[in-house]
């Protein structure tokens, strides 16, 4: 497993984090000539540009530390909560120190770049976000230094790794998964993803749910791609705060995790596996399509994991349509469909963290395809003939996927690959589900299916 903090897309402080803090005005999906506009564009947040940084004087000497320790990898949502506890600002200041952390944490190669051979202090840093990214000609006083404090400017770094602020490993990574579109790639993880919203079909419709948001002060707009997707239109409030939330008619989880779970065309009354169930993202969904007269059997490593699905299951009115396991699934486990939401390098959801891509070892990513396979095989041998099986990532890495996807088939001949259930925009030449954040608007994902042609497995 990939080494990572707490403070992933996929674990709760996360995603308060993602719903409270890290909750900007969505950008959607770009029109091509956005896109390019992006990709041509030295400065690739005008949402920085446009902040009120007037805050920041009166922030700055608290802020030393807390960019020190971001830095330094921890992680920069933890850090954040703390300051601004400790702080009690206001919607401004919280603004620019949310901003501030943040920038800094994501841009920081791009900004020591900037630096050229001058030591780096964390202010010095900030100044040079002002000043680079923000495009603040008075970056070095908003941020307490004195006039001449930062070095001269320089153009912006030609080199994909400085430019977008990436480690060289992951650089290379955009390259090899995106070749020629790596550069809007790059961009597109440096830009905070809108924030989706899952309608639980369970308790409301899309048009029901949108409506009663838009009561409680939450304007909306349907997603492009899956159909139980909202997107968050205006500024938002704290959404886990809401009355609808409470009540179990939402859940937040991008667009490209909604239809990952559409993806295996559950059907109700069906009985499937989810696999690697996790905190339940996929298998409340699931939950959903299956119905009352279905099942969902969620195995997963993690029980603390389990814990939260059925802490959630119990919020959606699923508890009574999910089956908690351990780590596999029991012996004699027979299903209609089985979901293999596999562990992965992660590297599809960057943008939801600006300092994930610092706190990956890349070093972690070498056994993840053995496993996968293993997890792979194991589901598949739970699906009855005529069955289908549905392999996912939320990485780019053809190790993990294409590669993963091939070593399946070359070993189980009693499979066909199969169109997932999805828009056709979304799928490649070979069948398989393929989501990219500069392309679809979403994070980053991947899908095969498979249907079980032979009572061999
Ligand atoms: C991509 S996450 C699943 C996310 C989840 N499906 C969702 O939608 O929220 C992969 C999961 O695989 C689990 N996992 C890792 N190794 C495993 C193993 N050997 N057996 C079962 N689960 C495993 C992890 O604990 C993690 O929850």
């Amino acid at each position: 497993m990939p080494r990572r903090s707490a403070a992933t897309p996929r674990n709760p402080a996360a995603l308060r984090a993602a719903a409270r803090v890290h909750a900007y005005p969505g950008f959607g999906l770009p029109s091509p000539a956005l896109r390019l506009a992006y990709h041509d564009h030295p400065v690739p947040h005008p949402r920085l540009q446009a902040l009120d940084w007037r805050a920041l004087p009166a922030l700055h000497p608290a802020l030393d530390a807390p960019l020190a320790e971001v830095l330094a990898g921890a992680p920069a949502e933890r850090v954040l909560d703390r300051l601004l506890r400790a702080l009690r600002p206001d919607a401004a200041g919280r603004a620019a120190a949310a901003e501030a952390l943040f920038g800094v944490g994501l841009w920081r190669r791009r900004l020591r770049w900037h630096l050229g051979e001058a030591e780096g202090t964390p202010r010095l840093l900030l100044a040079l976000l002002l000043r680079e990214l923000c495009g603040r000609e008075d970056a070095a006083a908003l941020a307490g230094l004195p006039p001449g404090a930062l070095p001269p400017p320089r153009p912006p770094p030609d080199g994909l790794a400085d430019r977008w602020s990436l480690p060289d490993w992951l650089a290379g990574e955009l390259v090899a998964a995106a070749g020629p579109e790596a550069e809007a790639l790059a961009a597109a993880l440096c830009r905070p993803g809108p924030i989706f919203l899952r309608v639980n079909e369970l308790k409301a419709t899309r048009p029901a749910l949108a409506a009663r948001l838009l009561a409680e002060g939450v304007a909306t707009r349907p997603g492009r791609l899956a159909e139980t997707c909202l997107e968050v239109a205006g500024p938002r409030l704290n959404l886990l705060g809401l009355p609808a939330w409470r009540d179990g008619w939402l859940e937040v989880q991008d667009e490209g995790s909604q239809l990952l779970a559409a993806a295996l065309g559950a059907r109700p009354g069906e009985v499937v596996l989810d696999r690697c169930a996790g905190a339940g993202g996929k298998a409340l969904a699931l939950a959903a399509a299956v119905g009352a007269t279905g099942r969902v059997h969620c195995c997963d490593l993690d029980g603390g994991r389990l814990d939260r699905l059925e802490a959630r299951a119990a919020r959606a009115g699923a508890a009574g349509l999910v089956v908690r396991h351990g780590a596999a699934p029991p012996a004699g486990l027979t299903v209609d469909r089985a979901l293999v939401d596999a562990p992965c390098s992660e590297l599809g959801p960057l943008r939801r963290g600006p300092d994930l891509r610092w706190r990956l070892d890349p070093a972690a990513f070498a056994p993840l395809p053995a496993l996968q396979g293993r997890l792979l095989a194991e589901a598949a041998a739970c699906v009855r003939p005529g069955g289908r099986l549905l392999y996912a990532t939320c990485t780019f890495r053809r190790e993990e996927d294409e590669a993963v996807a091939a070593a399946f088939e070359a070993a189980h001949l009693g499979w066909r690959r199969v169109a997932p259930s999805v828009p056709p925009e979304t799928l490649g030449a070979d069948g398989a589900l393929r989501l990219l954040p500069h392309r679809h608007g979403t994070d980053g994902f991947f899908a095969v299916a498979w249907d079980r042609v032979d009572s061999r497995p």
